[in-house]
Formats: structure tokens, sequence, C-alpha cells
């Protein structure tokens, strides 16, 4: 693993921003893996300014996003589909962008196209990644096993408590997700993950330091050959 601490979130986000810049401009039909949640939005900003002042292009890009939450319309502002026209698809020239759909009424073969999907674009160039608080990363939360594949998901309380600040009230917050699952995410060749804030602390020091655990998702990356942790000084507190 490589680490990368910066001085806060905003340098955070254009350190990432530059990686996978870097990325589109040596491989411009390059297959990205992406992520929501609040830690990426900078650097997705980053990104757009970049395409802005003609940096770097996504005509030949191929996009797969991590995950989507099960039963919740495309159109509502809290879905995955949302955050990436608002913060990323609607400002960039990106033709081919793929998510899980949560709305498909047989949800074991969507996760079965999703998944086969992805392995016909070739498999993901470079991934993005966030951190939940329990080390959770894209929705494969804390488990007994790691689960492999893309898969439907029942998310834990305290996902469903941190994602609730997005939501009117956790009753809201859709209860299930589909997620790439652990396996779909190490097939990527290179990952990049961003953490920020001292609520990350804990998971990045037992993502870093502690054993590989399914209880802690994200410390299977240990095992992964190509992995850089961009993170600001407080969520790399711990290490
Ligand atoms: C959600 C997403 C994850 C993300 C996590 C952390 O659960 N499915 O992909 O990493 O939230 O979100 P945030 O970056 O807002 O802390």
């Amino acid at each position: 693993m490589k680490i990368l601490v910066c001085k806060n979130y905003d340098e955070m986000s254009e350190r990432a921003a530059r990686i996978f810049a870097a990325q589109l401009i040596l491989k411009p039909d390059t297959v990205l893996g992406l992520a929501t949640g609040s830690t990426p939005e900078g650097m997705y900003a980053s990104l757009v300014e970049k395409y802005n002042e003609g940096k770097i292009d996504f005509s030949e890009v191929t996009s797969f996003n991590l995950d989507e939450y099960y039963n919740l319309p495309k159109e509502n502002d809290q879905s995955y589909d949302y955050f990436m026209k608002k913060h990323l698809f609607n400002h960039v020239n990106i033709k081919n962008y793929n998510l899980p759909n949560g709305m498909a009424e047989d949800v074991e073969k969507e996760c079965k196209d999703y998944e086969a999907k992805i392995d016909a674009a070739g498999g993901i160039d470079i991934q993005v990644l966030g951190i939940g608080q329990n080390g959770h990363i894209g929705f494969n939360e804390p488990a007994s096993a790691f689960k492999k594949e893309t898969h439907l998901v029942e998310l834990t309380e305290s996902t469903i408590e941190a994602n609730s600040r997005f939501f009117e009230s956790a009753d809201e917050v859709p209860k299930k997700a589909v997620s790439m699952g652990t396996g779909t995410i190490m097939k990527s060749k290179k990952i990049v993950l961003l953490a920020s804030g001292e609520a990350k602390a804990d998971a990045i020091a037992k993502t870093v330091y502690g054993d590989i655990d399914p209880m802690v998702p994200a410390s299977i990356l240990q095992l992964h050959k190509d992995v850089v942790l961009v993170l600001d000084e407080k969520a790399a507190s711990k290490l």
C-alpha cells in the first residue's frame, strides 16, 4: 500500500484528481470504477475543472459505479445515479457510464449481468473508493465472510444512520443496496482510496494495520498489489 497524507480535504481531492487525470491521459479508453459519498465530491469537481481546461477527455472512457440503492428510483435526488450526473456525468463528455440498476425486477440477474459487463469491458483499470466508518467499501458491510461478486446487500444500522444525514429521516434511507463485491473491487488493476476527517481515522488504522478480516471489509486491500490511500491529516491521525 502506498499512503499519501495531505494537509486537508482540498489537497486530498487535488492529489486524487491528478492520479485519475494522469490515467486518462495515458490511456484515453480507461475503464473507471467510480464511487459516491461526500468524500470524492472535491475530486470530481477538480476533474470537471481539468476537463473544462481541455486537459482531459472522457469520450472513450467507460465507467462502472460501485453501488446503487435498492428500490430507489434514479430520479430520486439521493440515488447514486443522480449523484453521479450532478457531480460528474452532466459536466464532461462521458458517453458510456454504468451503475447497477437498483430497480431491476430480477436483482440476482442484474448482479450477474453487471459483473459480466465489467468483465466484457476488460475489467476496471482504476477504481476510486471511499470508506465507511465501519470499514465498508462500496456497500460491502462487515460480515462473517468477504462477498465476492456484485450482490444485494442489507445495510447495517450504522450505515443507515450515517447516510440518514442526506434524507429527511432514517426511515427514508433505503435498507438495501446493490454493490460490487470485494472480489470485483480486488480485480481492479489499481485502487485509489480517499478518506477525510477524524471519523474515518479508526477505519483507516484498521485497514492498514489490522488483521485482514471481513468485519473490516477494506482490510482486504492489504492483499492488492497497487493501492494508494489518499488521506487528509485527520483521517491519517491514527496511523
Ligand atoms: C456510502 C457509499 C460508499 C462510501 C461511504 C462513505 O456508504 N456506498 O461508497 O464510501 O458511503 O461516504 P462518505 O464519503 O460520505 O463518508
